[in-house]
């Protein structure tokens, strides 16, 4: 099958990763490194974005892998824009869903379509700090140390169960965009060991744990 980037949708028996990313995608670039060995065992198959700058989009061509772009704008409503997402995603038959900056909420039916099977990446030691803004809350909160969590997605914002996190000391002189930088090197780290542990040992949730492993 086409998508509109003109890559074929790619066969492998790795586990299937479509990621979503709305930025400059250096999550997708630490999954793009890792994806290539085997022994890795999870593969990119497809990038999904909401919007058509994204420097996200570029990494997938460059890699060659198929990209497909979901702008609300070419939408009538926020239904028909989830949907639309959601088949978008669908398309590359993903057994993982990977929410890597993609800095849009999705609906309780798209969660349900690919139920257990989505994960996120923010930028805070959740449940502290949740949204958009997680860094600068952070930052204005006063904390001593912040982080980052890899968890399962639920109908909530950054509610599900938690999969991983690592710290990240504040420093005295911190800004948002500083600390944001060194809160993101840990969490490139961070999501590419934990995509990469689920699809070695699987991922199963029960109530509001999260746990890799058979
Ligand atoms: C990450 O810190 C992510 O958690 C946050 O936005 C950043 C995206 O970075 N929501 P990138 O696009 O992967 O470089």
């Amino acid at each position: 099958m086409q998508t509109p980037s003109g890559h074929p949708v790619e066969s492998t028996s790795a586990t299937r990763v479509v990621v979503l990313a709305s930025g400059a995608g250096s999550n997708l670039a630490a999954l793009l490194a890792a994806h290539d060995d085997p022994a890795y065992g999870a593969r990119v198959v497809g990038v999904v974005s909401d919007r058509p700058a994204a420097g996200a989009l570029d990494l997938a061509r460059d890699a060659g892998v198929a990209s497909a772009v979901v702008a609300p704008a070419d939408f009538a409503d926020r239904a028909e824009w989830d949907k639309a997402v959601g088949d978008a995603v669908a398309v590359f038959h993903p057994d993982l869903v990977v929410l890597a900056g993609f800095m849009r909420i999705l609906s309780p039916r798209f969660v349900g379509r690919f139920e257990h099977r989505i994960v996120n990446t923010h930028p805070a030691l959740l449940p502290s700090f949740p949204g958009a803004h997680g860094v600068r809350d952070a930052l204005a909160h006063g904390v001593k140390v912040s982080g980052c969590t890899v968890h399962v997605v639920d109908a909530g914002v950054d509610t599900g169960p938690i999969l991983a996190q690592a710290a990240v000391p504040v420093r005295e002189d911190d800004d948002e965009a500083a600390l944001h930088e060194r809160i993101k090197v840990a969490e490139r780290a961070l999501l590419v060991e934990t995509v990469g542990r689920i699809a070695r040992e699987g991922l199963h949730v029960v109530g509001r744990r999260a746990v890799i492993g058979r």
